[in-house]
């Protein structure tokens, strides 16, 4: 069965910010050009953006280069257009500031509406998100920690703000969170609930088998399929424990992240997490296949050529263990082979398995594309077309909680 378009229209919905329409709020710190990349990245997922700026804001950039960014009209004065302080909010499925200054947080906290976006926040209902940004002793003042509690406590989302060296030359927390996390949190807090009370365990990248101290033996996996199926979790409300080999991605927030080297270390990571009882387990890290038999301690000379043996398969011990969570496989192949995977699933007792051909333009290894096959136990056969790797991520989540209930 293939995907229905409307289907597909409500996966890259949850995953991309397609069709939403974001207004960022912009006040005036240093990290204000910052907001450009934002509104670029925002409408990258495929939001529309509308910016209001302070008047400190447009000390530090002017509203043309987010005018041009966002292509749509800035607001910068309440007396611009009469009332778009109240029709720009009530368009809006969602208020970012970044940066939020400590002036604006005290104004929102405080309910003052003396400019275009402390008057809109008022108007505004739906969830905020704020990006705090300003010097770390500010950001530590009690007064300003006390606006951000309230602001938390309505249920506002924080993000950020990042530690490290800052624009007035000292060290500190109060920078700008990243684009990229400021953008994940906007996604986050757009996507329903759906996995509210699941713990679930994603592994992701490759493991390395070490012959000696120097060498080891690995594989291509980047990890970006296993980053975003524990991200789509998170995002959907689950408790996340992402267990990943070595990858040159940054650890996501907002879930709990095991760094693991072998394979050995992956399945005691796995064994320890499911002893304390998991709903399902996303194997999607490739697991190197080779390991030595007796790996040596210093490095070995050329001229001994180490025996290799198979690594023990980390699915078939989950899967045969006592608290057995829902398991979820990956089969990496090289061609068509549905029928090797469906093979496998049976084999390794796995409940689902997601199937995908490397050698197909935009899947597999380090591509931010995949289309998969997702079989289940049950038959039941689902096929993706090429899409991110973030829909891929939703689609498999989606038909985990159809197979569930
Ligand atoms: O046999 P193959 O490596 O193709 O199986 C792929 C699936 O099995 C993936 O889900 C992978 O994470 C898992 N696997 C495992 N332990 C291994 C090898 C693969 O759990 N040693």
């Amino acid at each position: 069965m293939s995907f229905s378009a409307a289907k597909r229209k409500r996966n890259q919905q949850l995953t991309n910010l397609k069709n939403r329409s974001v207004l960022l709020g912009v006040s005036g710190g240093v990290a204000a050009y910052k907001a450009v990349e934002l509104v670029r990245r925002l409408k990258d997922k495929g939001a529309s953006v509308t910016v209001m700026m302070t008047g400190a804001a447009q000390q530090f950039i002017t509203p043309l280069s987010l005018q041009i960014a966002s292509q749509n009209t800035v607001y910068t004065s309440l007396f611009q257009e009469p009332l778009t302080h109240i029709s720009i909010p009530a368009a809006a499925d969602i208020l970012v500031v970044a940066p939020a200054t400590a002036n604006s947080i005290a104004k929102f906290a405080n309910g003052i509406a003396d400019d275009m976006l402390s008057t809109a926040f008022l108007a505004f209902r739906g969830p905020v998100v704020i990006a705090p940004s300003m010097n770390g002793k500010m950001y530590e003042h009690p007064v300003v920690q006390e606006n951000l509690k309230k602001l938390l406590s309505l249920g506002i989302v924080q993000t950020g703000p990042d530690s490290g060296p800052l624009a007035c030359g000292e060290e500190g927390t109060g920078r700008l969170a990243e684009v990229r996390d400021i953008v994940d949190t906007v996604v986050a807090a757009l996507t329903p609930k759906d996995l509210i009370g699941q713990k679930i365990v994603v592994t992701a990248g490759p493991t390395r088998e070490y012959l000696d101290p120097v060498r080891f033996i690995s594989n291509r996996s980047s990890g970006k399929m296993g980053f975003s199926v524990a991200k789509a979790a998170r995002n959907r409300g689950a408790e996340v424990v992402l267990i990943s080999g070595p990858t040159a991605l940054e650890s996501p927030q907002g879930l709990t992240f095991r760094r693991v080297d072998t394979s050995d270390q992956m399945l005691s990571a796995l064994r320890d997490e499911t002893e304390r009882g998991v709903s399902a387990l996303i194997m999607a890290a490739a697991v190197a296949d080779f390991r030595s038999v007796r790996p040596s301690k210093a490095k070995v000379g050329k001229n001994k050529i180490p025996l290799l043996t198979c690594t023990e398969d980390i699915v078939s011990c989950i899967a045969g263990g006592e608290k057995r969570p829902f398991i979820i496989g990956f089969a990496a192949e090289t061609g068509k082979k549905l029928d090797r995977a469906r093979e496998k699933m049976k084999r390794k007792k796995m409940d689902m398995i997601v199937f995908n051909d490397v050698t197909e333009k935009g899947s597999g290894f380090e591509t931010d594309t995949n289309r998969v096959v997702i079989m289940d136990k049950k038959n039941g056969v689902m096929r993706t077309g090429l899409m991110s790797k973030d829909d891929v991520a939703d689609a498999i989540l989606d038909r985990y909680l159809k197979i569930k209930a």
